[in-house]
């Protein structure tokens, strides 16, 4: 039974293929991925690309061309909920599509066929994820190249809703608009990315179970371009290989 480990950029997978055991890289469906072991268990890496197509395919990939048994992505986010700092850890306990709106013929954000707006993950695996993200955090987020927030707040693990997007959002402005919005219909959005709600579809298709944990690089505001690029270059891929040996030696 292999665990697949999902990421979209290069940036943030680089420390797990430098730590992966006997590796073996493939190509499939324009991808590159790599066969091999992290602490003796078996994993397949993959890299999806942006956006939620590109992430899709890549889920497909991976349960029908090499029959991975559940699957884990790891990578950033813009934090836009309260206290969702640069640093921070974000383990998804659902997700949503923050662009998806066939109004009226269905409720906005509704999934059109799932009757939901909301699909969540793994509970068993995400309560795995959660225990090694905290235990990453408390370890000292310094060791991964982090500098302590300006106040001296340390880094913390945020368990909760994320909404992806086939957007990057980078105005304060937007942000606000688009936790306001989704608020006020119940959501609580922590964190926006542009990949894992439709993971989570590919695999509640499957019937497969998923996890996402995701470091906060920027806070989705004016400055998010910048604060994300510095971000990947610098921490991401350490933090990301960090939790999921820790992961899989649970
Ligand atoms: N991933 C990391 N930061 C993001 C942002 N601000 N918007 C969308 N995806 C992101």
């Amino acid at each position: 039974m292999s665990t697949a480990i999902l990421s979209a950029l290069t940036e943030e997978q680089s420390s797990l293929v430098e730590h992966l055991a006997h590796p073996q890289r493939v190509m499939h469906a324009g991808r590159a991925f790599w066969r091999g072991e992290l602490n003796d268990r078996r994993v397949v890496l993959a890299l999806s690309g942006i956006g939620k197509v590109a992430a899709a395919t890549t889920a497909t990939a991976l349960i029908e061309h090499f029959g991975v048994a559940r699957i884990v992505f790891t990578g950033v986010a813009g934090g836009v909920g309260d206290g969702v700092n640069v640093g921070d850890v974000v383990v998804a306990q659902d997700y949503i599509q923050h662009d998806m709106d066939a109004s009226p013929l269905f409720p906005r954000w509704e999934l059109p066929g799932y009757a939901r707006s909301r699909l969540s993950c793994d509970p068993a695996l995400t309560a795995l994820l959660l225990e090694a993200a905290k235990a990453c955090v408390a370890g000292g987020s310094s060791q991964f190249g982090l500098k302590k927030s300006p106040d001296q707040v340390p880094h913390r693990v945020h368990h909760g809703l994320v909404a992806s997007g086939d957007r990057f959002v980078s105005t304060a402005a937007e942000s606000i608009q688009l936790r306001a919005a989704l608020r006020s219909a119940g959501h609580d959005v922590l964190a926006v990315e542009m990949e894992g709600a439709a993971v989570a579809q590919v695999c509640q298709d499957y019937g497969l179970p998923f996890a996402a944990v995701r470091t906060i690089s920027d806070r989705a505001d004016d400055t998010a371009h910048g604060d994300f690029a510095l971000f990947v270059q610098t921490v991401a891929s350490r933090y990301a290989e960090h939790m999921v040996q820790t992961l899989l030696q649970k």
